[in-house]
């Protein structure tokens, strides 16, 4: 992938906006609750009953900052997003058997979180380049499927 200074610009400038705790968590929740066959990866967190439940669960919390603090590691390494989640792959793929499917859906997700958040700082075309980073993590992301 190639990243215009532009794009580039655009994505870090929202990422120092970010509170990675809120949003993180918020991400999580919403995958949760929108799509909820993504539970099953989670039925050790407790409490998933109702929406509610989600988003007050101190586990999805703290996963959710965990994901979005990964995420970080992306805008940080935007030129080399293949090798930073090398590892994570093969963890999602060998020992959480997570269909790929998911991560565009979270990646997604926070999109909508982002706009939310940040209104009319989200521009069209600071929602084009997140759209392309969100694309690229779920990407390298799934790479280690076999
Ligand atoms: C664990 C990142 C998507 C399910 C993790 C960890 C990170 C991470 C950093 C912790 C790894 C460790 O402890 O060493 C990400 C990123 C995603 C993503 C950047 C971006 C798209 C997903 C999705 C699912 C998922 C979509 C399921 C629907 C899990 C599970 C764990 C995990 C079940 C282990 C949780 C635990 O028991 O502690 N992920 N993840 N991940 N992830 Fe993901």
């Amino acid at each position: 992938v190639h990243w215009s200074a532009e794009e580039k610009q655009l994505i870090t400038s929202i990422w120092g906006k970010v509170n990675v705790e809120e949003c993180g968590a918020e991400a999580l929740a919403r995958l949760l609750i929108v799509y909820p066959w993504t539970q099953r990866f989670f039925a050790s967190f407790g409490n998933l009953s109702s929406p509610t439940a989600i988003m007050g669960n101190p586990r999805v919390r703290a996963h959710g900052k965990k994901v979005l603090s990964s995420f970080g590691e992306a805008v940080k390494n935007l030129d080399n997003i293949k090798n930073t989640y090398a590892k994570l792959s093969e963890l999602h793929c060998d020992k959480l058997h997570v269909d790929p499917e998911n991560f565009r859906l979270l990646g997604d997700i926070l999109i909508i979180v982002l706009a939310s958040h940040f209104a009319r700082d989200f521009t069209p075309a600071c929602q084009f380049a997140w759209q392309k980073l969100v694309n690229v993590v779920a990407h390298a992301l799934a790479r280690k499927y076999h």
